[in-house]
């Protein structure tokens, strides 16, 4: 593998997530009201507590409208509290940071850049020297998800899975420790999709960064997370929280396990709002 410019990498594979390491992000009731103009307010978090410690990969779930993508923005410091806060590595966010990176649904690539100068834009406005130290980077990512050979074709060339790799390539080209993922293989068929989930989860491993990721897909919460938060329907709050006590490394074979198929359940369950189905579930809880 290529891609390891100065990059930190995680220890074992296998419970690599250990509890002496620090919480990176710690949500203290942090709620969300919109008041928008001429209409009623929306409840779209209400109070919620949360720690994700480094190098966690934690991913978010919860029926549509929930509130994962205003929590995920919440924690970027896309937008701010309405009440409670969050603290990251110990201080509260006030604003967006360089430090954090997010991924959103839909790629966003600007159509007039070539892949490769999508890659770099961060690069670019955040003026990081050395430049070709970095491009050598956005090489090595991109070959890495997949894009060698198209660094200089422009987004309308790339099908919407490879445009989806680009953003990836382009949220991990400089080294934040957190990144945030909002259903970032959602619009993706299902083999890209689960070729991107094997590649995710290199990728997290090769890096050891934490990461939030928002999904509706259960089989792929439970495949990447160390723990998944199971929220309820508006306004959302946490319902429940899992460790998934599945051994790493993880393949797509895993989702063949019988644990495998508990867990799924179980957030099946909850889910469709069957409170019965969680008692029999024995996931350990944090
Ligand atoms: N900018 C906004 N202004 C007003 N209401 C919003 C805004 N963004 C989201 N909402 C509302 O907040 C609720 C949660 O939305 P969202 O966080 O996007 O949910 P999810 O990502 O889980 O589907 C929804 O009812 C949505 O309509
Ligand atoms: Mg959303």
């Amino acid at each position: 593998m290529t891609f390891q410019g100065g990059m930190e990498t995680a220890g074992g594979a296998v419970g690599r997530v250990d509890d002496r390491r620090g919480d990176v992000l710690v949500l203290e009731d942090v709620a969300k009201t919109y008041r928008p103009a001429n209409r009623k307010e929306i409840v779209a978090v209400s109070p919620t507590n949360l720690r994700i410690r480094d190098g966690e990969f934690v991913s978010l779930v919860g029926p549509s409208g929930c509130g994962k993508t205003t929590l995920l923005n919440l924690i970027s410091g896309l937008i701010l509290p309405s009440a409670g806060r969050i603290l990251f590595n110990g201080r509260p966010t006030t604003g967006p940071t360089g430090e954090m990176s997010l991924v959103f649904q839909r790629p966003v690539l600007l159509p007039w850049r070539r892949i490769i100068d999508n890659v770099m834009l961060p690069v670019q406005v955040m003026r990081l020297k050395p430049q070709l130290d970095y491009e050598k980077r956005a090489r090595d990512l991109l070959a890495l998800v997949g894009l060698g050979g198209f660094e200089d074709a422009y987004p309308r060339e790339l099908s919407g899975g490879m445009q989806q790799r680009a953003a990836i390539a382009r949220a991990l080209v400089y080294d934040t420790r957190v990144l945030l993922m909002d259903e970032p293989f959602a619009a993706l068929d299902a083999m890209t999709r689960e070729e991107l989930n094997i590649e995710l989860m290199r990728i997290w491993e090769v890096t050891g960064r934490t990461i939030v990721f928002v999904t509706h897909n259960i089989a792929e919460a439970v495949l990447l997370s160390d723990r998944i938060v199971v929220m309820t329907a508006r306004p959302g709050k946490v319902r429940e929280v899992l460790s998934i006590d599945i051994p790493r490394p993880r393949s797509l074979d895993t989702m063949g396990d019988r644990r495998f198929g508990e867990i799924s359940n179980h957030i099946r369950g909850m889910l469709h709002n069957k409170p019965g189905d969680a008692s029999h579930s024995g996931a350990a809880r944090r």
